[in-house]
């Protein structure tokens, strides 16, 4: 089917039957125009909870649809491929976390929010890119504290607050992958370019950053910047936002190590194409489904998150 015909059955299926497509940042250009909302994971949890929608397209990885369906029970949670995953989700199961949290008795546990609903469910508060040093700031400073499963995001998080928060040994396949040698080298390039990075990335390279943030706090610097040229240390969907909004201004993809592969892009969030998500809105699957018991569990430490961060 043409892009065009698949656009447009996409927009009367929607109407027809009253479902909301969630899109992140990172998913294909032809996605997130089509979306009624695009966001980063913060912002689609929250649109989650408040939409009256009867069905919910979330057009991201499984663990954002997961946490659709656990802020939003009484609605369907659709995605269009079941299969995109998360590198920090895989890297953290559940009965492993659970056992390093009997190693480590007294401790808070924050979950980063690209976790399973198990994980969640054994958590105490979730927290996303935007909003985790705020939530860490807002617990006592001799609290002890468990931080999973993003080592890099919690070692950034330590630095900030000044904490010695234990750290999950997990990472993201895409933002472990940035040059700093290559990077370094387009900063001599370009002498005017800023460097905006996520804060999954390595140390060295958020070292040299001139902004580190979550996905939309990179949009809304590049917005709000008046520098014209910037170099971007994430995946490379956000580049389409920025691109929209900035028309004038030049972005330039960070390089991975390994330039033969496609390493900027998140094979997980690639998967969803725009015929999928047709697809999954005409036949109504695949599903997102979570355990009563499990989502009775995990949906307390999302709503603590939404509760300090709203
Ligand atoms: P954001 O919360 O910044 O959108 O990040 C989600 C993510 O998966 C980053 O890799
Ligand atoms: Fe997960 Fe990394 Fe993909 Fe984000 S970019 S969804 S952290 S694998």
């Amino acid at each position: 089917m043409k892009k065009e015909e698949l656009i447009d059955k996409i927009d009367s299926l929607r109407k027809e039957k009253n479902a909301i497509i969630l899109a992140h940042y990172y998913q294909d250009a032809d996605i997130q125009d089509i979306a009624d909302f695009v966001g980063d994971s913060l912002a689609l949890a929250q649109w989650a909870a408040k939409t009256t929608a009867d069905i919910i397209v979330l057009c991201g990885v499984h663990f954002m649809g997961e946490t659709a369906k656990i802020l939003s029970p009484d609605k369907r949670v659709f995605i269009p491929d079941i299969m995109a995953s998360c590198s920090l989700a895989e890297s953290c199961p559940a009965d492993e976390f659970e056992k390093f949290i009997e190693l480590h008795p007294g401790h808070t546990v924050i979950s980063y929010v690209n976790t399973t609903a198990a994980v969640k469910a054994l958590t105490d508060i979730v927290v996303t890119s935007t909003n985790a040093k705020q939530i860490v700031d807002s617990l006592p400073l001799d609290e002890k504290i468990i931080f999973g499963p993003d080592k890099n995001l919690g070692d950034y998080i330590n630095k900030l607050t000044g904490r010695n928060m234990l750290l999950w040994d997990g990472a993201c396949h895409v933002h472990e992958q940035f040059s700093l040698e290559k990077i370094l080298q387009l900063k001599r390039e370009y002498p005017d370019a800023l460097l905006l990075v996520h804060p999954e990335c390595r140390k060295y390279i958020i070292e040299i950053a001139d902004h580190v943030g979550s996905t939309s706090s990179i949009i809304s610097f590049a917005r709000n910047s008046e520098k014209r040229q910037f170099i971007v240390a994430t995946e490379s969907g956000i580049l389409h936002q920025m691109q929209k909004e900035n028309p004038d201004k030049e972005f330039i993809p960070a390089p991975p190590e390994d330039s033969t592969c496609a390493c900027n892009d998140c094979f997980y969030m690639k998967m969803n194409t725009l015929e999928k998500l047709y697809l999954c809105l005409k036949n109504e699957t695949p599903e997102i489904f979570v355990d009563e018991k499990i989502r009775i569990q995990a949906v307390k430490p999302i709503e603590r998150m939404l509760e300090i961060s709203a």
